[in-house]
């Protein structure tokens, strides 16, 4: 049920009524013997312009890579377009289509909504542009070159098991009341955290280890529009008045980030609850503090730093006409094609390890002093 990385449901036939249209109106493709396209395997110019257009800033990671992405590019000698998409995919499609229209030679998306961009995307191809898929995977298009990201199944694993873990240190012996939390159903990341965490928490739903009050668990249920805090209280709030009361008390909230962890506390100190365990991610500033006074019991780690250099050293060996380093070419079928990846590592952060942990990040470290 909760199988491995399953991000294109309708991906087939979306891909194969997007091709009919392509040759209806006989779209050509840039390749390395055709003269009329520019080849993305001969390299650039130094100086060329770098697209990367970003989602809304629903959580601080974003924020900071459009500052690392300003600063990186333009000292490795690029012209720098970053942008984000505030009011959602339609304006990220035309922020694309404009990238295009300036010429850039690589354009990096963070996509509001996955499936949203595979016109923008093919077209970018057609010109030659090479498309890199930053943090979240483009959907159901053929068109995308390469993939950036910490594996967001792994994420949701991590997950799962330090919520495990958490309610084992501080909430004595099983069974446990729990409630479920996932991202925003447009992020292509979302299922992906939930099915991983799910892998991990479902055996123990059904030894009954875990109970969820609500009985919330579809993702219908459990989604968060846009990733907003505001949601996950409204939603805590109904749940927590109308499920538990007397000895039913909330004990665990799997959380998909720190934005919604801290909702989600919030939401259990108004009903006076007991500080449940609850899980995030993006090691936060004030997640990272609320976890070193024992209240949100874990984060992940995903430096940004990382992210970003490896999307940079992706365009530079680009520019020069080489093939980027990947190193994971089987996980991520998007419902077109298996997109070349190149995977970084997810560190599981806690009370324990925090400070050892962010030992090398300097706002992290200059926050915690
Ligand atoms: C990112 C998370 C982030 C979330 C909300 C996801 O796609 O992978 O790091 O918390 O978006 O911004």
């Amino acid at each position: 049920m909760f199988g491995r990385r399953s991000w294109a449901k309708a991906a087939v036939a979306a891909v194969a009524a997007a091709t009919m249209m392509l040759s209806a109106c006989g779209g050509r493709e840039a390749t390395e013997t055709d003269p009329g396209g520019e080849a993305t395997a001969g390299g650039f110019e130094t100086g060329s312009l770098i697209g990367v257009s970003l989602p809304q800033k629903t959580s601080e990671n974003w924020v900071l890579a459009e500052s690392l992405f300003n600063d990186g590019l333009t000292e490795a000698g690029y012209e720098a377009d970053v942008q984000f998409a505030n009011s959602g995919a339609s304006e990220q499609q035309n922020q694309i289509q404009s990238m295009i229209t300036k010429g850039a030679k690589v354009i990096i998306v963070g996509a509001v909504d996955g499936s949203q961009l595979g016109a923008q995307v093919q077209q970018a191809k057609d010109a030659g542009i090479t498309v890199i898929a930053y943090d979240r995977l483009l959907l159901n298009t053929a068109a995308v070159d390469y993939y950036v990201a910490f594996d967001p199944y792994k994420v949701g694993e991590l997950q799962g098991q330090a919520l495990l873990d958490g309610l084992a240190e501080r909430k004595g012996e099983a069974p446990y009341n729990i409630e479920l939390i996932a991202g925003s159903p447009d992020d292509a990341n979302t299922a992906n955290f939930f099915n991983g965490a799910m892998s991990v928490l479902q055996p123990k739903i059904d030894d009954g280890t875990l109970e969820i009050p609500s009985g919330q668990v579809a993702m219908d249920q459990v989604a968060t529009q846009g990733w907003k805090a505001e949601n996950v209280q409204r939603r805590m709030d109904t749940i927590l008045s109308g499920n538990y009361s007397g000895d039913t008390t909330l004990d665990g909230v799997l959380s998909p980030n720190d934005t919604l962890a801290r909702a989600a506390l919030t939401s259990a100190a108004s009903a006076g609850a007991d500080t449940p365990v609850v899980t995030g991610q993006d090691s936060e500033v004030e997640s990272v503090k609320s976890i070193l006074a024992g209240e949100q019991y874990m984060t992940i780690y995903k430096d940004t730093r990382e992210l970003v250099n490896q999307s940079i050293a992706m365009v530079d060996a680009l520019q020069t006409g080489a093939e980027p380093e990947i190193n994971d070419t089987e996980s991520y079928d998007n419902g077109a094609k298996v997109v070349p990846a190149y995977n970084l590592e997810p560190v599981v952060v806690t009370e324990a390890n925090a400070r050892e942990v962010y030992a090398d990040d300097p706002i992290l470290q200059s926050e915690l002093g």
